[in-house]
This record gives structure tokens, sequence and C-alpha cells, in this order.
């Protein structure tokens, strides 16, 4: 591949990735992620009442990774349901159970972000604008009910516009290409993701910060309360023009795309994690989750740690 280790730095933050090898899977990853969200929960699987499984990239075009996922934890007949909405998934499958669990229809709800892009990804100079970007990983949340006053989810904001579907997409696999023909589409490269990065770079820096604001003022809250916002990682340039226009100090974000690349509807849990773990965030903390991506669609989510 045509491409330097300074381009990618220098136009996109990232310094490593992160790709499945052989015999690994999507699901295998969503597994660990699960188990480790239920051990800092301290529940056993056995106490999840439904599963939201974001991904764009399952390990099967039928049933959803979130069935397989389901089958994994050894849970017998809870339902599960894949959410597609490629980099905001998180956010999006964060709201399906924001609902589920306020309708009082589950109380417990595990909800994945996971996405494997290694292994469709055109690693030559052709596909350099999206192979050096994309990754794979996993981060899960268990969402509950609580009595806790000032804690929970507060607020989502959500969009998707349509009109610029093919500025970020991947044409198929395709159930409008007949299963003969599929060899000579790979050929001809409808299979690849393809990407046209000035513009998702244009619309994500000026909808997330939006998002932002609309979600804050839905949950009544000025953006000076913002204790952390992590904003998709897709590329650190968008997130420090994010920032910006917030007019938020850099101790009030999170970026770790250096590390793992843009691992789409993974990227949002997986930085959630790492803040958690580093002691980043304390009870009552005003938190704000925002994404952008292929659809485009994208997302707020406000809430109180
Ligand atoms: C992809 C991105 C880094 C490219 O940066 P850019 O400054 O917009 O660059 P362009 O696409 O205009 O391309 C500039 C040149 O770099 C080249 N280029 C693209 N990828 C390259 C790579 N990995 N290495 C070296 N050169 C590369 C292009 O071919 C182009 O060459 P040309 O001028 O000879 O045609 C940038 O557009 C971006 O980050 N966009 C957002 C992508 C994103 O976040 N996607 C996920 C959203 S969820």
């Amino acid at each position: 591949m045509d491409t330097s280790d300074e381009w990618i730095r220098v136009r996109t933050g990232i310094e490593q990735r992160r790709w499945i090898t052989e015999g690994e899977t999507g699901v295998g990853l969503g597994k660990v992620a699960a188990t480790e969200a239920l051990a800092m929960a301290g529940e056993p699987a056995s106490a999840l009442d439904a599963i939201i499984y974001a991904t764009s990239t399952p390990d099967h075009y039928a049933p959803g990774n979130g069935v397989f996922l389901q089958r994994e934890l050894g849970l017998a007949t809870i339902p599960a349901i894949d959410i597609r909405m490629q980099c905001a998934g998180f956010v999006y499958a964060l709201s399906v159970a924001d609902a589920y669990v306020r309708s009082g229809t589950f109380r417990r709800v595990l909800v994945v972000g996971q996405e494997v892009q290694s292994t469709r990804m055109q690693v030559s100079s052709e596909g350099r604008n999206t192979a050096v970007i994309f990754a794979d990983g996993a981060g899960a949340v268990l969402l509950g009910a609580s009595d806790a006053p000032g804690r929970g989810i507060a607020a989502f904001d959500l969009h998707c516009q349509g009109e610029h579907a093919e500025k970020l997409w991947a044409d198929g696999p395709s159930s409008m290409i007949r299963l003969e023909r599929w060899p000579e589409e790979i050929a001809a490269g409808r299979f690849w993701l393809q990407m046209d990065g000035r513009e998702v770079f244009r619309h994500a820096v000026v909808r997330m910060p939006e998002s932002v604001r609309a979600a804050l003022a839905r949950a009544g809250e000025p953006i000076e309360a913002i204790k952390l916002l992590i904003a998709h990682q897709a590329n650190l340039r968008i997130s420090e023009g994010v920032q910006k226009e917030l007019g938020l100090a850099e101790t009030q974000t999170y970026n770790n795309i250096q590390h793992y690349g843009n691992t789409t509807a993974a990227t949002i849990p997986i930085a959630l994690d790492e803040c958690a773990r580093a002691g980043r965030l304390s009870q009552g903390d005003l938190v704000v989750l925002t994404a952008f991506g292929s659809g485009f669609v994208w997302g707020t989510c406000v809430l109180r740690w």
C-alpha cells in the first residue's frame, strides 16, 4: 500500500489498529466485552432480559450477531436484536435499550457495540483511504433500572440523512445481486467500503456539535456541565474539531483512536470502559456520547453516570 505512517498520523491521529486473526470472530469479541461488562456490574449472564447488539459487519448474513451471542452466553430464549446504524450504532442501541427499560418491558439489557472491518478492507493503494482507518473491536454496557436519584440516561438526539447514503457505504453483499454474480461484482469492486472522506469530515464536524447541543437542551443541561464528552472515534482531527466547536477543554474529552483506529459501533463503549476503569467517572457526572457515520446517521446520548 502506498502510504506512510506520517501521513496516517497527521491526517487521522491513528498510530495502531487491531485486526482479528484467522479463527477469531465478531461474536467472539462481543462475548469478551459482554463477559467483562457483566463482571464489572457484578451480575451473572442469567440476570439479562435482552440483548441489543450494534454491528454493521455481522459474522453471518442471517441471523444477527445478537442471536449468536445469546447462545454463547448460555442464555436460552431471551430476545436479541441487531441494530445496523454503523458508527452511530451504539448510541442508537442505547436508545432502544433505554426505551425498553423505561417502559418496564425489560429490567436489564446488555448493549454491545462490535465491529470487524478488517476482513473486508481493500488492503492496497486503491483502498488506502479506508484501510488505514478502520479496525476491529467490541465494547459493552449493562443498562438497568435504578432508583438512585440523579443517575441514568437523560436525553437522546437521533438523526439520519439518506441523501448522503453513498458517501460512506458498502454496496455489497447485496440481495439485489444474484449469488452467482457475486464473483464478478466483487471483481468489479462493488463490495469494497467506499468513502468520500472529505464530505464525511465536513458533515461530521458540524452534525456532532449540533446534536450535542440539541440533546443537552432536551436534558436541560448547559454545555459547561459536561464532565466527559466521548465522541465517536472516527478521526482524531474530527474529535478535536468537535471539542473546539463546543468550546470544551481537553480534560473534558477522551480519545483513544491512536491505539485502536475507527472500530465503528465499538468506539464509544471501548472509550467509556477505559474512562470508567481509569477512574475518570464519578457517580452523577454528566457524560455525553456522540457519534456520526455512514448513512449519514448521527446521534447523541446525555447521561448522568
Ligand atoms: C480519509 C481522510 C484522512 C483523507 O484526508 P484528506 O485530507 O481529506 O485527503 P483526500 O481524501 O482529499 O486525499 C488527499 C490525497 O491523499 C491520498 N490518500 C488517501 N489515503 C491515503 C493514505 N492512506 N496514504 C497516503 N495518501 C492517501 C489521496 O489519494 C489523495 O491523493 P491525490 O491528491 O493524489 O488524489 C479524511 O478525509 C478523513 O479523515 N475523513 C473522514 C473519514 C472518517 O472519519 N470516516 C469514518 C467516519 S465514521
